[in-house]
């Protein structure tokens, strides 16, 4: 079937994978229907929509006083949101920005790189849409892309792969030392979670603009994600660039994890450490939740 809306070949293949091909415990899980479908996930339920409003409805002040003092201040904050397709990094960043004067809260979701980017440093594409001051820029995808999808679907070779481990480290470096607040976020979701998402996209014409043949093709390449997964975390958690990984099966959950750890890494004016709280360490920890 060919969608009326943006015309891209979407012929069913998620729901046929979904019947047919996926693994047998993630087609059980599927066929559960339960909200969380993970059976390592630490909570049984979802959070309760009420619950959800009233910590999301604090940290949006919060939100908004980082926001002043990064204006006030002239400091600058980047925030990088990685992990596999559909794990919810668009949907965070539409609830961190939500309450944001969007003058100095940009979003920076770049494309496969054109031919001349292809051949400039790799870094160089990423480093021209850094913040300036009194800015917070939000990465949706990253130079992160070389160590997953670029690895995972062959579009760098392994040499280049090993170059960017080689210097991802120093690269960060000079952003920090530079005095940039450098914040990176893994959302990881689990396999039928992520399967249950692709179908709902394929069923809604308004979500099919979030399919792409990566997220198809990607399906069958799940133990191939993770161990590219497993080696850019492992090769790019640093002390001055850690990682913070976050479980985002509940996508509440989720939204107020990475809320508030990114607030607890900046010390921002009037800071209100108990309508901030602290990360919910069964949502979220360092690369270490991955093994
Ligand atoms: P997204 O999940 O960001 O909506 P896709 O799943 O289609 O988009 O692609 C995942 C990532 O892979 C994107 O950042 C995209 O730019 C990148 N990508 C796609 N094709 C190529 C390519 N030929 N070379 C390098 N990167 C690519
Ligand atoms: P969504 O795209 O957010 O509507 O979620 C798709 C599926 O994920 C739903 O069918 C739910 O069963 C499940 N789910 C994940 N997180 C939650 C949550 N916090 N509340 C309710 N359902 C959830
Ligand atoms: C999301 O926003 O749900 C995803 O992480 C983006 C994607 O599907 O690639």
């Amino acid at each position: 079937m060919t969608n009326p809306i943006d015309s891209l070949p979407f012929d069913g293949a998620i729901s046929r994978y979904a019947e047919a091909d996926a693994p047998k415990d993630v087609r059980q899980a599927l066929a559960g229907d339960r909200d969380i479908l993970d059976p390592d996930y630490p909570y049984a339920e979802p959070l309760a929509h009420d619950e959800y409003r009233a910590q999301m409805d604090a940290l949006q002040i919060e939100l908004a006083k980082m926001q002043a003092w990064a204006k006030s201040s002239g400091a600058r904050v980047a925030i990088v949101f990685e992990g596999r397709d559909a794990a919810g990094k668009g949907g965070t960043i539409k609830r961190f920005r939500e309450n944001l004067n969007p003058r100095g809260a940009r979003v920076v979701a770049l494309g496969k790189p054109t031919e001349t980017e292809a051949g400039q440093w790799y870094f160089q594409r990423y480093a021209a849409h850094l913040p300036t001051a009194g800015e917070i820029v939000f990465f949706d995808r990253s130079w992160y892309n070389r160590g997953v999808v670029e690895s995972v679907f062959d579009f760098a070779t392994n040499t280049q792969r090993q170059h960017f481990f080689a210097q991802v480290g120093d690269f960060e470096r000079l952003l920090t030392d530079d005095g940039i607040h450098l914040l990176k976020i893994w959302l990881t979701v689990s396999r039928a979670e992520q399967l249950r998402r692709f179908l709902k996209r394929e069923r809604d014409p308004l979500k099919h603009w979030k399919l792409s043949r990566i997220d198809v093709d990607g399906l069958a390449l799940w133990d191939a994600y993770t161990l590219a997964i497993r080696e850019t975390l492992s090769r790019s958690h640093s002390a001055h660039a850690p990682w913070t990984v976050i479980r985002a099966d509940d996508k509440r959950r989720a939204r107020l994890t990475a809320i508030r750890s990114v607030l607890s890494g900046l010390d921002y004016d009037h800071r209100d450490d108990a309508a901030l709280g602290v990360p919910d360490p069964r949502i979220s920890a360092g690369p270490g939740l991955l093994d």
